[in-house]
């Protein structure tokens, strides 16, 4: 499976040791930066993995920012993204069963390696349940079509 990711300033250290996490587990990982503390724009990292994620280079994208709310809203701009920004295991779990989210955001602030590692794991390795879930998500891409 393949793992887009990046993150700004704010994100970099975590972003740094969940890379190495997902690699060591044999996950494919994207790295699309920042590469460094230099503080930088987080939108012009988002891009790379929201390009990613549409053009299906990769199943799913991470971002980190400092809060995560950034990378969160910046993501869901795009059309075909639906990026939920995760604070707990259980969300992990019920954004992808409900809402076929396709990127995981996440604040560094507030997350630890430990728990973005298992956040993400979670995210990856969930299904979408569809029924209903999928008439509401269908909801969704219908008001993206009117833009
Ligand atoms: C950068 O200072 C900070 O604004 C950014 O990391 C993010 O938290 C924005 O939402």
């Amino acid at each position: 499976m393949i793992i887009s990711i990046a993150c700004d300033h704010g994100g970099f250290p975590l972003k740094t040791e969940l890379v190495k996490i997902l690699r060591a587990k044999n996950y494919e990982v994207l790295d699309r930066g920042s590469y460094d503390l230099n503080r930088v724009d987080y939108p012009e990292y988002a891009k790379a993995v929201c390009e990613d994620v549409v053009s299906k280079t990769a199943s799913f994208g991470v971002l980190i920012c400092t809060t995560g709310i950034g990378m969160s809203i910046y993501a869901n701009k795009w059309k075909g993204i639906r990026a939920a920004l995760v604070t707990n295991l259980e969300s992990a779990h019920l954004t992808r069963q409900h809402n076929d989210s396709n990127i995981i955001t996440m604040g560094a602030r507030f997350t630890s390696i430990e728990d973005a590692s298992l956040y993400v794991e979670a995210f990856v390795n969930e299904s979408f349940e569809g029924g209903r879930h999928e008439r509401r998500v269908n909801m969704i891409n219908d008001k993206e079509n009117e833009q």
